[in-house]
């Protein structure tokens, strides 16, 4: 898609290269809801956490061979994340081509602490995911890796003895958060909120579902350290 107006420097305009973003990271974000919710299931009980493990491989079953439709979810969410990663890299590149000489001093004040941390925060985020995947997916860094039995996987990841985990995914859990706060009032304004009444929405809405995404992922790794969930 080219719009008719926008900053165009060679290759994609800026303007598309910023919907790219805010669509596939929106994208994102629902799948992060929705992997939420059914992390929230294991306060139900084990066997309602595995059967829900289990009815995601079949979903889509019979219209669709087993396991297909969690296929095209990875599939769907890797080009989304691709997408994401490529198309903020060049508009990182224009922005410091834009300003060859970088400031002498930079400014305090820049926005946002969430703002500021977006490039380093989604660094983050992508080798957290690689690990997180090796750890309750693959199971390969994961001290039981059954996966017939992802309850038992998480109970063994987070337990007290392994607390250096829970650290690692509450900081890496954080960095979601402040990536979200700023990326969805950022996705918000490129497809079009313009007006001061939205802005401020916008950014009340993006702290809320930040918030409830951390609340949410993190009461798992905790309920399993402190013995609620066993
Ligand atoms: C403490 C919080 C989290 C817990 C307890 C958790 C738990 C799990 C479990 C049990 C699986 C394996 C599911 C299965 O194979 O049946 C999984 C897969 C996955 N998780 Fe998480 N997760 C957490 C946070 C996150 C976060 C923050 C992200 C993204 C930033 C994420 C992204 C993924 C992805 C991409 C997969 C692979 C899904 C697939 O197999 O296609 N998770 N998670």
């Amino acid at each position: 898609m080219t719009p008719a107006k926008g900053p165009r420097t060679g290759g994609r305009s800026t303007v598309s290269l910023k919907i790219l973003m805010a669509v596939t990271g929106l994208l994102l974000v629902a799948f992060l809801f929705a992997h939420m919710a059914g992390n929230l299931k294991i306060f139900v009980g084990a066997e309602s956490f595995d059967h829900y493990a289990h009815w995601l491989r079949r979903l889509g079953s019979p219209l669709l061979p087993e396991t297909w439709y969690l296929w095209i979810q990875r599939t769907v969410l890797t080009v989304a994340l691709i997408g994401h990663v490529t198309a903020a890299t060049i508009l990182a590149r224009r922005a410091r081509r834009a300003r060859p000489v970088r400031y002498a001093h930079r400014a305090k004040v820049q926005g946002s602490y969430a703002a500021r941390t977006m490039r380093w925060g989604g660094v983050i985020i992508l080798l957290f995911v690689i690990y997180h995947i090796l750890d309750l997916t693959a199971g390969t860094l994961n001290p039981v890796g059954d996966p017939a039995h992802p309850h038992a996987n998480v109970v063994a990841d987070f337990a007290p003895g392994r607390w250096y985990v829970t650290l690692f995914y509450t900081l890496a859990i954080t960095a979601v958060g402040l990536h979200l706060r700023h990326g969805i009032f950022s996705a918000a304004r490129t497809l079009g909120q313009q007006t001061a009444r939205g802005e401020r929405l916008a950014r009340q809405s993006s702290l809320v579902m930040a918030v409830v995404l951390v609340v949410g992922y993190l009461s798992v790794p905790f309920a399993v350290l402190t013995g609620l969930v066993s």
